[in-house]
């Protein structure tokens, strides 16, 4: 039987005019800010970059033929940055970095939208594999880009080393 829950989401979804375009430049502060709100200091979903609003300017700045936005109810409700890496005049690689759903919004279809367009994209510019990475405990990510067909997970390991200690006895020393 299905749950009143799942008979929402599927009302939900079929009533919700949702539009995805190109990003633009009025785009760019709601975009860093939904960004702001999922990609928490807790919950990277990318450890080894850092969302802040330079990320988002460089992508629009560099890649803006793979950068979209969602809206739905008259609002920015998602995002997709990509970028296309090539290695050599005949391999081009799709590079999908960030992307993000307003919570309010999951399991809508939104990110699939997005990422369709991304996906047809890479396709009109001959790239011939789309990469993506994510923390391993980000299951949703998961989930979402099993949904969309990734597969063959690598395991590399991010390492850390903390130098604030080292910054503030530098600080100290030099009499700060
Ligand atoms: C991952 C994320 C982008 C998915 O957005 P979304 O719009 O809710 O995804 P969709 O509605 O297009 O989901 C498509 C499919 O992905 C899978 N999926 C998505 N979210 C899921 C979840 N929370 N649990 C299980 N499966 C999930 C399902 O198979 C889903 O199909 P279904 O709803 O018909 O079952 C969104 O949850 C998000 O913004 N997460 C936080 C940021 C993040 O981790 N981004 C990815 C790395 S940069």
């Amino acid at each position: 039987m299905t749950s009143p829950e799942t008979s929402r989401t599927a009302k939900k979804k079929q009533d919700m005019q949702i539009k995805i375009k190109y990003m633009e430049i009025d785009d760019l502060a709601p975009a860093f800010h939904l960004g702001e709100k999922l990609f928490t200091l807790r919950a990277f979903p990318n450890l080894y970059r850092i969302w802040d609003e330079y990320e988002i300017i460089d992508f629009y700045h560099a890649s803006s033929d793979y950068c979209f936005s969602a809206f739905a109810d008259g609002k920015l409700v998602g995002f997709l940055l990509g970028t296309v890496i090539e290695k050599t005049k005949k391999r081009k690689y799709g590079y999908l970095v960030w992307t993000g759903v307003d919570r309010d919004y999951n399991r809508l279809g939104i990110a699939t939208k997005l990422f369709d367009e991304f996906k047809e994209q890479c396709i009109k510019e001959q790239v011939i594999m789309i990469l993506v990475d994510t923390q391993a405990d980000n299951y949703q990510a998961i989930d979402f880009f099993t949904s969309k067909g990734f597969g063959d997970a690598q395991d590399h390991v991010y390492l850390s080393l903390d130098l604030s200690e080292e910054i503030n006895e530098s600080h100290h020393k030099r009499g700060g």
